[in-house]
């Protein structure tokens, strides 16, 4: 596989990065997933501004320009001949060779650009997708940033880790009585035809899939609410569903062992993959 590291496309084995590097000693960089289906990026534009915003939000300059990175991203898909993929991207704030709490001086510091392709055959044609997913609920016990995407993700592998051991699919977390996010997806309720979503705040992550689902439910007359639900309103509910770069549009059927309306996915779930996966390509 041919990675591309600091300005070089280099084979995996040569890349190299500083083991004082602030994204390993601290966790102190962002990142994006971009799926590639049919040799295409789904939703370039939506990562790169988000990306743009992590790095405001941490006081990071991006090493490249957007158009570069779109361009990156296109050599790597290229090269290592992606058809259905992912390809992740990170930036961290590099490493002034010690380690200190202090942020090093940018002028001086460069940042550490580090991407690589994921080969996903057929991604887009996930047996998952027609069985659904079960999910058992956990504690949110995340920072307070969860809009800026940073690779602190040891909790959500955490979650990930119960799930597997509970005999299911992926956790969502539980804030306050309220239902924030899955481990890496955005969490959905369907009751009465109606799609429920948690509103958008610093509470979770702003998804790019999010945002387009929204918007093709919304074109096709289909109504949206943007409020907080509980997981005992999600065992209730008539539908369930994730969304995530590398998830798509993912039905959720059973909920802490609570199975959903029939237990297969639902009809609004499986309507917004159809459309999201037939917009995309
Ligand atoms: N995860 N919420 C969290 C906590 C996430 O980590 C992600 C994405 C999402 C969905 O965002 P988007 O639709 O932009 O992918 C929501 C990526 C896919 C990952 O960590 O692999």
């Amino acid at each position: 596989r041919t990675v591309y590291v600091n300005g070089d496309y280099l084979p995996e084995t040569e890349a190299k990065v500083s083991i004082f590097d602030r994204g390993f000693l601290m966790a102190d960089g962002v990142y994006e997933v971009t799926s590639v289906l049919g040799g295409k990026l789904i939703d370039f534009d939506g990562h790169a501004k988000r990306l743009e915003r992590s790095l405001g939000e941490l006081d990071m300059a991006a090493p490249v320009t957007m158009d570069d990175l779109l361009e990156i991203h296109r050599q790597l898909v290229a090269r290592n001949g992606i058809t259905d993929g992912l390809v992740y991207l990170q930036i961290t704030r590099g490493s002034a060779g010690d380690r200190d709490f202090a942020f090093p001086d940018p002028a001086t510091t460069p940042s550490t650009i580090v991407l690589f392709t994921q080969n996903k055959p057929g991604l887009a044609q996930s047996p998952q997708a027609e069985a659904g997913i079960k999910v058992i609920s956990i504690e949110d016990i995340r920072w307070g940033r969860r809009d800026i995407k940073t690779v602190q993700l040891l909790y959500p592998s955490m979650g990930k880790m119960m799930a597997k051991k509970a005999g299911v699919d992926d956790a969502w977390m539980v804030e306050d009585g309220f239902v924030t996010e899955g481990t890496s997806n955005n969490a959905y309720i369907v009751k009465g035809g109606k799609i429920i979503t948690r509103a958008l705040s610093t509470e979770i992550l702003h998804g790019i899939t999010r945002a387009a689902v929204l918007r093709f439910a919304e074109e096709a007359q289909m109504e949206v609410e943007e409020r907080n639900f509980s997981i005992e309103e999600a065992k209730a509910a008539d539908e369930a569903f994730i969304t995530s770069a590398s998830s798509f549009v993912m039905p959720v059927v059973e909920i802490d062992g609570a199975a959903l309306g029939a237990g297969t996915p639902g009809p609004v779930a499986r309507r917004l993959r159809e459309i999201y996966l037939d917009e995309s390509l």
